[in-house]
């Protein structure tokens, strides 16, 4: 019966839970994951969380319950967030399949009672702000436990809270008592952790500062100390501190006279405190105590949001005060500060940070106590002039690093600048500067940050920044890839998102020391003038940051949002000379190529004849001539076997009967054609054309002519007309290459021997004869048809 109900609300829960789920926010980190159920879930942990989780944050919900099986599949698991939440009693058996995790943040539940034993592998538990939490810790008294953070608050003072810190290392312990309610001396114990963070009780009377015993502490933050007493207990504080090991105190959340303020100081002065810090405090009323310095181990003073809850300031004493400081390292932040005086005499200061506060342009002009100062920050105030700030720097002899960045600052290029002639590190981030600025810089510097600004350009004529290693010049209004003339050694470059379109050859001409280029997030036109960018980040020789996910083309339209690593364009396309170069050589090569082919197979020559050829035709068809055959066959011999072709082949082959007529083109010849188209003619109008072979006809080009009529009629008419009769034998040899159809002929043909002995002679006839023979329209039709 319980089962079954237990197994309904899980179901119920688990429909709540999807619904929630679809709003996490879930992040890959390195090699794990964060899972971020803030505010998305209610009242028991989600069971679909990704296993590979390393950071799971379940803070701000109302969780009363952790079951035993919540975190079993999330093996991963180093970091466990269940800040505010409603938690009552934890067993840490729940952790036990978690062997990585480290970090447990169980502040502001409700938790009574902790169970079991930790688990090792946590270096980080924070169980302050619940109720009074009972800690079975203790009993377990053979071992320690080690921790970096231990955060554990109550509202009484028991000997049982405390006896398990006995059993634990821990190197910084968080003590929230603000709501302590009991208090007896006797239960405080002697803190042995290096760091000790404490939050005095709301009930003034607890005198838990006097009841410290902080011999091993070495760093103190105490907040909440009750206006009246700060002195007291700061003062009481020190002067127990005998052993000197106390080395770092942090004040925070006081509201402090001016008086209180002098006095504090005098008191740390005298101590053996080397770091005092105070954060958070409210001045709230003037006089005109005056604070001397004396010697002090002192090294650094910092002072961090501080309020006026009086108008009645006289700004010398309070500006006076800190700027004679004996000290190292001053810093007054976030404070409102309008002014600082130079110190009168030389000065121990080598740090001095005053960022966000007021201050303006007349800050250290003309200063020239400050000779050790070496880091000056005066981010986030209200410095306009550069110029100025140039001047400032001047006097200061070891000076390397000024941060004026988040200020006002201009440069019209009007004024000479003058900067410390060491300073190596300068930082105009977040400014209102032109590229005017790269005349008024110091010509030492080795980084430079100027992002954030109105830099359109790097200009040519500008100062020459031999030892500059780093620029930064990200979100300006470059608008293509600066070149190095100016600055050599250049290796870090950083145009992150400006508006370049395209890279200048000067870029790849002078920064040949880039190791470093940032240069995403810019709308790069990508085209031929950026293929030397794209290649460099191809080909890796620098290392072009954020490669290739934050470089993507903007321009041209229909490339927008292609990353640059996946834009091809060839090496031929964009370079013209290369490209005229191929053209011109694949044109040569081409014409080479045609000239050869030409040459080997006489081509101009079957063009000229083909010229003829179509001539003939043309005017045979103009002249309405009808074409048809009147001759059974034409003879085509070689000049030198004339006399057996006129005394042999062709009484033999036209009998009496002229029952064969043979088209020779000497007898037959009409009157005004040329040879050629009388022999056209001739072939055009026999049935047959025979070739009389011999090495004579070889050698003819004439005879080669006609054969190549003879034979393109053959295939144009597709008649089987040509025969070919071999008077002598021809040794393939002796024809010319360029006769390649006549070799071809003679390979494939079968053709007509004439034999050398006589009684051979009458089948040859017989066999010609019969391959000419046939039936031809008789001479008057002829006429007719002529006529
Ligand atoms: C989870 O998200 C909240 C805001 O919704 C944020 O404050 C918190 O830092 C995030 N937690 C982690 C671990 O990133
Ligand atoms: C804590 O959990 C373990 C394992 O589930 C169990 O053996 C032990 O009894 C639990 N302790 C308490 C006090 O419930
Ligand atoms: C701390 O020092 C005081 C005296 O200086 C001594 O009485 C006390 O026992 C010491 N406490 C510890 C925990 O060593
Ligand atoms: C003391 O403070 C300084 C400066 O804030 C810090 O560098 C140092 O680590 C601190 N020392 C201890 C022991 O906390
Ligand atoms: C502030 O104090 C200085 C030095 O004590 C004094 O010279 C100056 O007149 C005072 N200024 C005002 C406005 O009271
Ligand atoms: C600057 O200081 C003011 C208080 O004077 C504070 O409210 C503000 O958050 C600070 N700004 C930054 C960026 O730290
Ligand atoms: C310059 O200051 C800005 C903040 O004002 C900071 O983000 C940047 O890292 C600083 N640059 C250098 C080179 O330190
Ligand atoms: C930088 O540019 C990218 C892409 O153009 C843009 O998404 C991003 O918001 C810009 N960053 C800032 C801080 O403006």
């Amino acid at each position: 019966m319980a089962e079954r109900k237990y197994s309904n609300t899980s179901s119920f829960f688990s429909i709540c839970i999807f619904i929630v789920s679809c709003n996490v926010i879930s992040a890959s980190v390195e090699d794990g994951l964060i899972a971020n159920y803030s505010r998305t879930i209610r009242y028991t942990v989600p069971k679909n969380i990704p296993s590979k989780t390393t950071v799971l944050d379940l803070s701000h919900n109302q969780i009363q319950e952790i079951r035993s099986f919540d975190f079993h599949s999330l093996p991963k698991l180093q970091a466990l967030i269940l800040f505010d939440n409603q938690i009552k009693v934890l067993n840490f058996s729940v952790f036990q399949y978690n062997k990585d995790l480290q970090y447990l943040d169980l502040s502001h539940n409700n938790l009574q009672a902790l169970f079991g034993l930790p688990i090792p592998s946590i270096r980080h538990l924070d169980v302050s702000y619940n109720d009074d939490i009972k800690m079975t810790l203790c009993s377990d008294s053979g071992t320690t436990w080690k921790l970096e953070y231990f955060g554990l608050s109550t509202k009484r003072m028991q000997k049982s809270d405390f006896c398990a810190l006995a059993h634990l290392q821990v190197e910084t312990l968080f003590l929230g008592l603000e709501d302590l309610s009991e208090y007896h001396p006797a239960f405080l114990p002697a803190f042995n952790m290096k760091n000790l963070r404490i939050v005095l009780p709301n009930i003034r009377r607890f005198p838990i500062i006097l009841d410290l015993d902080l011999n091993v502490t070495e760093s103190l933050e105490v907040s909440n100390i009750q206006d009246d007493q700060i002195k007291h207990s700061i003062t009481f504080l020190l002067k127990h501190n005998k052993n000197g090991r106390l080395l770092n105190l942090t004040v925070t959340s006081i509201k402090i006279s001016w008086r209180d303020i002098v006095n504090v100081l005098t008191v740390v002065w005298k101590s053996t405190i080397r770091y005092f810090h105070i954060y958070d405090v409210t001045v709230l009323e003037f006089d005109y105590s005056v604070f001397s310095n004396i010697d002090t181990s002192l090294q650094a003073l910092s002072i961090k949001q501080t309020r006026l809850a009086t108008v009645n300031v006289n700004q010398t004493i309070v500006y006076r005060t800190f700027s004679e400081m004996n000290i190292p390292t001053l810093t007054i932040s976030d404070s409102g500060i309008l002014f600082m005086h130079c110190p009168s005499k030389p000065s121990r200061f080598t740090y001095l940070s005053f960022s966000n506060n007021t201050l303006t342009d007349t800050i250290f002009q003309n200063c020239n106590n400050l000779p050790l100062l070496e880091t000056l920050i005066l981010q986030r105030n209200y410095l306009k002039d550069l110029t100025k700030v140039s001047l400032m720097t001047n006097p200061m002899k070891s000076l390397k690093y000024l941060d004026a960045s988040h200020n006002f600052l201009q440069y019209e290029g009007e004024n000479k600048c003058h900067w410390a002639e060491n300073m190596v590190e300068l930082n105009l981030s977040s400014n209102m500067l032109s590229e005017l600025v790269f005349r008024c810089l110091p010509i030492n510097v080795k980084i430079l940050d100027l992002h954030e600004n109105h830099i359109s350009r790097v200009p040519k004529e500008m100062l020459k920044l031999n030892n500059l290693e780093e620029l930064n010049l990200a979100f300006n209004k470059l608008t293509a890839l600066p070149g190095c003339d100016s600055f050599r050694s250049l290796r870090l470059l950083n145009i992150e998102n400006n508006s370049v379109l395209s890279q200048s050859s000067e870029f790849f001409e002078s920064c040949q020391y880039i190791q470093r280029l940032k240069g995403g997030n810019n709308p790069f036109k990508c085209s031929c003038e950026l293929r030397e960018f794209i290649n460099l980040g191809k080909q890796g020789s620098v290392e072009l940051v954020g490669w290739p996910d934050s470089y993507m083309c903007e321009k041209p339209e229909y490339v927008r949002g292609t990353l640059l690593a996946n834009f091809h364009i060839s090496k031929l396309a964009c370079n013209v000379t290369l490209l005229v170069a191929v053209i011109l050589i694949i044109t040569v090569v081409f014409g080479v190529v045609v000239c050869i082919i030409c040459l080997r197979f006489d081509i101009p020559w079957y063009l000229k004849m083909i010229w003829q050829w179509t001539q003939v035709k043309r005017r045979n068809w103009k002249s309405q001539q009808l074409n048809t055959i009147q001759f059974h066959a034409f003879v085509s011999y070689s000049e030198h076997d004339s006399d057996w072709v006129k005394t042999v082949l062709i009484p033999n082959l036209e009998k009496e009967d002229g029952s064969i007529r043979i088209c020779q083109h000497e007898r037959n010849f009409v009157a005004g054609k040329s040879i050629v188209e009388n022999i056209i003619d001739c072939i055009e109008k026999s049935y047959k054309s025979i070739f009389v072979l011999s090495p004579n006809f070889v050698q003819s080009e004439w005879c080669h002519y006609e054969l190549y009529f003879a034979h393109h009629k053959l295939f144009s008419e597709d008649v089987y007309g040509l025969i070919l009769v071999l008077l002598e034998p021809i040794p393939t040899y002796i024809i010319p290459a360029r006769y390649h159809k006549l070799k071809a002929l003679m390979a494939k043909r079968t053709y007509l021997e004439w034999p050398k002995e006589k009684s051979k002679h009458g089948l040859f006839w017989a066999n010609l004869r019969a391959a000419i023979q046939t039936v031809l329209p008789n001479n008057e039709e002829m006429e007719e048809l002529q006529g």
